[in-house]
């Protein structure tokens, strides 16, 4: 079972950013705490990626797209725009749970609404690292059950 957790732009300052609505951890342990759940869920692989460039998001979607089992996606502001992340997401077979650390929808409007939400099995928002273990526990019985 492989699984990916992408992050997009300025998700690599976290522990720098606005801790109110992005806690204190960086990026580095983040990966970390997911990637020892992912371990315990039964994952035997979780690939991590993160940039600050649109296309390089685009070309790792479409690179992992055939071979994954399931992905967990922050695209950072991207979320709020980018109809270049929907379609490459579109092609993406397995699920994919969209999460962001704070609570998207309690801030500023051009915040709230996301276009990749359609192209996504599950959004995740305002739970910080809990909602990426959320996400990856969800992921984890939605493959197993396809599995069987
Ligand atoms: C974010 C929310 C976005 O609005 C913002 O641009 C980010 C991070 C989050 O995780 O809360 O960079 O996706």
């Amino acid at each position: 079972m492989r699984l990916a957790l992408l992050h997009g732009c300025n998700l690599n300052m976290l522990g720098r950013r606005d801790p109110e609505h992005y806690g204190t951890l960086t990026l580095e342990e983040l990966e970390s705490a997911v990637r020892v759940r992912a371990a315990e869920a039964g994952f035997s692989d979780c690939l991590c990626f993160q940039t600050n460039h649109e296309g390089e998001l685009v070309e790792k979607i479409h690179e992992l797209c055939g071979i994954l089992d399931a992905m967990i996606i922050n695209p950072g502001a991207w979320t709020h725009y980018s109809y270049a992340i929907h379609d490459a997401l579109e092609l993406v077979a397995a699920p994919v749970v969209e999460v962001h650390l704070s609570d998207t929808h309690r801030r500023e409007e051009w915040r709230r609404h996301s276009v990749i939400s359609d192209v996504c099995s599950l959004t995740i928002a305002g739970k910080g690292l809990d909602g990426y273990l959320e996400a990856l526990e969800w992921l984890a019985e939605r493959t197993a059950n396809a599995q069987r």
